[in-house]
């Protein structure tokens, strides 16, 4: 088969030639408010025509580093060349087929390749069983509709500040952000929440809510992120994960752990829940699983993956040119992109302590690997939600896409492949724009 690889060769660094935006990127930006839904929640004005690594080209020539990764999916940086052939040979062999319903090879490697690293005991040879959707949301509704399925309980426990998408059961676990959930009525029964990351918190469950209003023996899971992303890239107190499981194991609840923005190489390891050794019943999946093709997955030990034959089925999860994707990322992750992002992200780590050193309104610097984020402070040092807000849009002026999370946190989730010059660039122009 043909295959035209990308020779794009973006500049390594940000290059602006015209007034942001730029002259093409007003026009669609005009025609695009027309016609789109208003509920995207676009900052600053960038309209992206090519990516290359870390780097990305607005429509008008402008060149940016790119800190965002896409809200932190291009795990192998934009058009990874062995990823876009991939997708190219795949496309040319075959689009769609439907694994729901008939089988074939990209998927059937990558089911192998994620049920072999799943971190989950072996089972008669066997660590996971994958089922393949189209996006993060949809791996937690089925997380749900598993546990529920196979506790044969009915409620879930979640935290606050945790993010697991928009479809109503991923929405009813989300506990991020009034505007998420206001207006849109009434959500999954049976879901309650507790604050993120604190034994006190677990106290609170076991001692308060567990003696009074939440019977632990109706609780089907308890989800939680390994490293809270939309949240605040917020890392729990040590023995946090290990308690829950623990507690899990005491009262037969299924603990599901959501590495939908952790997952996949971001923290220093493919998942972020074996920073602490716990394994958990069940993981789901998105975002950096395929380089920027729309795909998910939910692994479950496989003595709970039991659901018959229609209870649960997907037509497009799965694709096979997005599984082609994937099976390609993962290789690349295991050839040296996990340990560059824990190298690279000590880098970014250190310099961000620096930039906290010498700005009383940048707070130190948390997260593991690529997975790392500061609060911007007030002079009393509380949270200045508009001063990160005005950092963010004037580092897009300075040719660094950045992007927020929790109240007044800047994240940082680039591509895995970024370089040391690339994370000194990028600290380089942030000190600027705190400056100014
Ligand atoms: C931890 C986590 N779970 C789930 C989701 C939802 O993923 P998606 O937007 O693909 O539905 C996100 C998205 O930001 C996320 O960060």
């Amino acid at each position: 088969m043909h295959s035209t690889s990308l020779k794009i060769n973006l500049p390594k660094v940000p290059r602006l030639s015209t007034s942001l935006p730029g002259k093409r990127a007003q026009e669609l930006i005009a025609r695009d408010l027309a016609v789109t839904s208003p509920s995207y929640t676009r900052g600053y004005p960038l309209v992206v025509a090519k990516g290359e690594g870390c780097m990305v080209e607005d429509v008008d020539g402008n060149v940016f580093l790119d800190m965002t990764a896409g809200i932190a999916v291009t795990a192998t940086g934009h058009a990874h060349p062995q990823v876009v052939e991939a997708v190219q040979q795949q496309a040319g062999n075959l689009l769609h087929m439907s694994g729901t319903d008939f089988y074939y090879e990209p998927m059937v490697v990558l089911a192998e390749g994620l049920a072999a690293r799943a971190p989950f005991p072996l089972t008669e040879g066997v660590r996971a069983r994958v089922f393949f959707t189209n996006s993060g949301a949809e791996s937690n509704e089925g997380a749900i509709k598993l546990a529920r399925y196979y506790t044969k309980r009915d409620r879930v426990l979640a935290f606050l500040g945790g993010f697991h998408g928009r479809t109503y059961g991923a929405m009813s676990l989300t506990g991020s952000k009034k505007v998420q959930r206001k207006g849109f009525g009434s959500l999954l029964p049976g879901v309650s929440h507790i604050p993120y990351g604190t034994h006190a918190s677990l106290d609170y469950l076991e001692q308060q809510l567990f003696a009074t209003i939440l019977p632990p023996q109706e609780i089907a899971a308890i989800v939680v992120e390994a490293i809270q992303g939309e949240g605040g890239y917020i890392v729990p107190e040590e023995g946090f994960l290990a308690r829950i499981r623990e507690i899990c194991d005491r009262h037969g609840i299924l603990m599901v752990v959501d590495e939908v923005q952790s997952g996949m190489g971001r923290t220093g390891k493919l998942f972020a829940i074996q920073h602490w050794g716990v394994m958990p019943d069940i993981i789901t999946l998105a975002k950096g699983i395929a380089s920027g093709l729309p795909l998910g997955a939910i692994l479950s030990r496989p003595e709970i993956m039991t659901w018959q034959p229609g209870s649960h089925a997907t037509t497009f999860g799965g694709n096979p040119v997005a599984c082609a994707a994937a099976n390609v990322t993962l290789s690349l992750l295991e050839a040296g992109l996990i340990d560059n992002a824990r190298q690279r992200g000590e880098e970014l780590k250190a310099g961000l302590n620096k930039l906290a050193q010498k700005f009383k309104q940048v707070s130190l610097a948390r997260g593991k690997g690529l997975m790392v984020a500061v609060d911007l402070l007030d002079t009393e040092g509380n949270l200045n939600p508009e001063l990160r807000n005005q950092i963010v849009d004037k580092a897009f002026y300075h040719g660094l896409l950045l992007l927020g999370c929790g109240k007044a946190a800047i994240r940082f989730c680039p591509p895995l492949v970024i370089s040391s010059e690339q994370i000194q660039v990028a600290l380089e122009i942030l000190e600027r724009v705190i400056s100014e």
